[in-house]
């Protein structure tokens, strides 16, 4: 079903109307060697993004978790609008490089800065204030990583994590306990409020509304 869904949503992004990259439809293309828990963001939630980034009128965003470049070059295409740039970070060697090409292709290189490293140390190198901050890296890093998110967005930004419905998704513990204990503990965090959208694995968007 959730496939459909988003085939049907795609299918308003190409073609005249060019909402989308033609870039992605490669990346989805070369995406299909990767793992079912490794997921790109899909239309419907880079669609999202990319709304958001607008709204804000965002200028510094942080990705956590490149893969290929998927929801990079969604980010970008709206960076480009406002005048802003993206700091994202991906472990694999192979992936940076795949992104970079994907990026420069898209015609988006000067506005994206690809980080090969781990996320959670590089996480310690970054300054911030960053306006939105994309976790979607390694899915037991979701937790671990939530305080230092917090410390580098800004009151009255975004911190956005990917496939939070994991867990009634029924995909491996492994993957889904670290999500789900992210979950609980943006819930009850006072310095944020929290919404989880159903849209492609799950969306949960965390508004920053303290320090
Ligand atoms: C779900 S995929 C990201 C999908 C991407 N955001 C997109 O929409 O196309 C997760 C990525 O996180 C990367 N990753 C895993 N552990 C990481 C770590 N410790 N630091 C940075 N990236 C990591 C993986 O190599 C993988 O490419």
């Amino acid at each position: 079903m959730a496939e459909r869904f988003e085939a049907y949503i795609s299918s308003f992004l190409s073609g005249d109307s060019a909402i989308a990259d033609p870039e992605l439809a490669l990346i989805d293309r070369e995406s299909e060697g990767l793992s079912d828990l490794e997921p790109s963001i899909g239309p419907a939630a880079g669609g999202l993004l990319a709304l958001l980034v607008r709204l804000m009128n965002a200028k510094r965003v942080l990705e956590f978790g490149t893969a290929l470049g998927y929801s990079t070059i969604w980010l970008a295409s709206a960076l480009k609008e406002t005048g802003g740039t993206l700091v994202s970070v991906e472990l694999r060697k192979d992936r940076c490089e795949a992104t970079l090409r994907h990026v420069n292709n898209a015609g988006l290189g000067n506005r994206v800065q690809v980080i090969c490293g781990d996320a959670e140390e590089v996480a310690q190198q970054l300054s911030g204030p960053f306006d939105l901050i994309l976790q979607d890296s390694a899915k037991a890093l979701y937790p671990k990583m939530l305080e230092r998110c917090i410390q580098l967005a800004r009151t009255g930004g975004l911190i956005v994590a990917d496939d939070v419905l994991f867990k009634p998704m029924g995909m491996p513990e492994k993957y889904s306990t670290p999500i789900h204990e992210y979950n609980e503990a943006v819930f009850k965090d006072r310095r944020l409020r929290s919404v989880i959208l159903p849209v492609g694995d799950g969306v949960l968007l965390s508004y920053k509304r303290s320090e």
